[in-house]
């Protein structure tokens, strides 16, 4: 899909549509690899949140694009911004290339994209949560809370302790880790909104903490429904399938609450991906469409 001017233009931030070289390509597990992209306009206006659309080969299969979040904004020696990674997880036909790619490759980069997290300063106290490649989006914002001296915790949940990435990324970032498993071969056995509900239950009532929370579908619910248990605002970052990116197709639409009762589609690639945990209807299916 090729994007004209008229598209890019009137989306609130510059968009450009790059052909962006591989620099890196770090295969960090058998289905996990982080893709270093020299895209400096793409990373000079991203901010933590937003995504980019990607499509490492030219051909019609895939014909679409795939939406990634910004997993870093990469810098030269001199802090100059060079471009952008993605970290990449393998479930199909656009991931397996993504894993394959070598170094000088081109990939077609549109970015960034989308509506960034709401970042907070003190007194809050910043909460994270990632269930697997759900951690993307949080490298950025664990940054530039830490460059506002923001206190923060990232609750981080995987299949397996291989499964657990960049921790001493976060750890020099001075972000307190809170680690799951599945098998319990690394921290808690079980999953990550646990730890998160035994946290805030027992965190005093009067301290302010904005919950983040990334992942798939269902740990976003459950995110959602803790968050809301405990009184906190939370905001969330959506995966739904992205045919376009920007507003277009449709294919991305999240049922949101709509003020009256009722609830509406919200397209998540303009509308989100970030989104406030409390207005989307988790189970729309049995509810009131107006
Ligand atoms: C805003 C946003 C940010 C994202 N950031 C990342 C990221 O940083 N890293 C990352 O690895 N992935 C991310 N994703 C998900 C990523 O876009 C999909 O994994 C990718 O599109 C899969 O492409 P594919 O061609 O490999 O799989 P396909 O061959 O298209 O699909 C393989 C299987 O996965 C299912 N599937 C495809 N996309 C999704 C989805 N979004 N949710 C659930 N099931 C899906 C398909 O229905 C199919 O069954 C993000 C998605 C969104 C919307
Ligand atoms: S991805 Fe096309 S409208 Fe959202």
């Amino acid at each position: 899909m090729q994007y004209t001017a008229a598209m890019l233009s009137g989306h609130g931030s510059r968009i450009v549509d790059v052909a962006a070289a591989v620099v890196s390509n770090d295969r960090l597990s058998d289905d996990y690899n982080v893709v270093g992209l020299a895209a400096p306009e793409v990373g000079a206006q991203s901010k933590p949140g937003q995504f980019v659309m990607v499509k490492a080969e030219s051909g019609v299969d895939p014909l679409l694009r795939r939406p990634f979040s910004v997993f870093e904004v990469l810098r030269d020696a001199s802090g100059t911004v060079t471009g952008v990674s993605i970290l990449s997880k393998r479930i199909g036909v656009s991931t397996r290339m993504l894993y394959d790619v070598s170094v000088g490759d081109t990939i077609a980069c549109l970015g960034p994209l989308g509506r960034p997290f709401t970042i907070v300063d003190p007194p809050n106290e910043a909460w994270m949560v990632a269930g697997g490649v759900g951690l993307a989006p949080f490298a950025t914002l664990a940054e530039a809370l830490a460059a506002r001296g923001v206190r923060t915790i990232l609750f981080y949940g995987a299949r397996r302790a291989a499964e657990l990435f960049y921790l001493d990324f976060f750890r020099n970032l001075g972000v307190e880790l809170v680690l799951t498993t599945e098998d319990g071969s690394a921290g808690e056995k079980g999953r990550v909104v646990e730890p998160l509900d035994r946290r805030l239950r027992s965190h005093p009532t009067a301290s302010r903490v904005m919950l983040y929370a990334c992942g798939p579908e269902g740990m976003l619910a459950a995110a959602a429904r803790v968050a809301a248990a405990h009184g906190r605002p939370c905001q969330v970052s959506v995966e739904r399938v992205m045919g376009c990116g920007l507003g277009g197709c449709y294919s991305c639409v999240v049922p949101m609450r709509n003020g009256h009762g009722g609830w509406h589609h919200v397209r998540s690639c303009i509308g989100g991906p970030v989104l406030p945990a409390d207005e989307i209807v988790w189970d729309a299916g049995r509810g009131s469409h107006a």
